[in-house]
């Protein structure tokens, strides 16, 4: 794995598709275990999540349906309050949902979601995450399946990006560390 330049900044190896590789089938294999007498719906938050469920779904073996979502939020035409919906998800009511992130940070979209998904009447949700970054995490609500806790460190590839690029990266790289913090 090389350094790669993407806009103004430099980004360092940091994990290798093995690596990658077994944390998604470790959160395939946990998954399995806890659904595998039910037909979960894997709901994708675009756009970060789409290379990390595929992979999963490749590893899952159990019956399952997939979707992807991404928020949406507007003004509604007759209320002042904001609407939120997710776009794209189709019927998830009375399904058991289980929301595929790519990394949570703050945990502030994570918790948007989880509000909006609430409303949808789900028999049940859960909650996996790719990457987890526990340092910067400022929110109570639990993650059910991590594949790997990392640092508060910038990161980019498989699915994450930095301004639009990165994202078809087949490795995770870091921000340099002399840029880091
Ligand atoms: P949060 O709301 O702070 O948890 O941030 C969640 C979103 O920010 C993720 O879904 C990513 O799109 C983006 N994000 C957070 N950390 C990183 C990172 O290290 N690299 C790339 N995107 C990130
Ligand atoms: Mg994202």
């Amino acid at each position: 794995m090389n350094m790669v330049k993407l806009h103004d900044l430099e980004f360092e190896p940091y994990l290798d598709q093995k690596t990658i590789a077994s944390s998604v089938k470790t959160v395939a294999e946990r998954i399995y275990a806890d659904y595998h007498t039910k037909t979960p719906v894997f709901l994708g938050i675009l756009n970060g999540s789409f290379m990390f469920l595929s992979d999963l779904m490749k590893y899952y073996e159990g019956d399952c349906e997939i979707s992807f979502t991404k928020l949406s939020s507007y003004e509604g035409t007759s209320s002042t309050k904001n609407i939120n919906t997710l776009l794209g998800a189709g019927k998830l009511e009375g399904k058991d949902v289980i929301v595929v992130e790519d990394i949570v940070d703050t945990g502030h979209t994570l918790e948007h979601i989880i509000e909006v998904l609430k409303s949808e009447n789900v028999a049940s949700y859960s909650i996996a995450s790719l990457f987890f970054k526990p340092e910067a995490y400022q929110k109570s609500l639990p993650i059910d399946y991590i594949g790997l806790e990392i640092p508060n460190r910038f990161i980019v590839g498989y699915g994450l990006d930095y301004n639009g690029l990165g994202r078809n990266l087949s490795e995770i790289y870091q921000l340099k560390s002399s840029l880091n913090d």
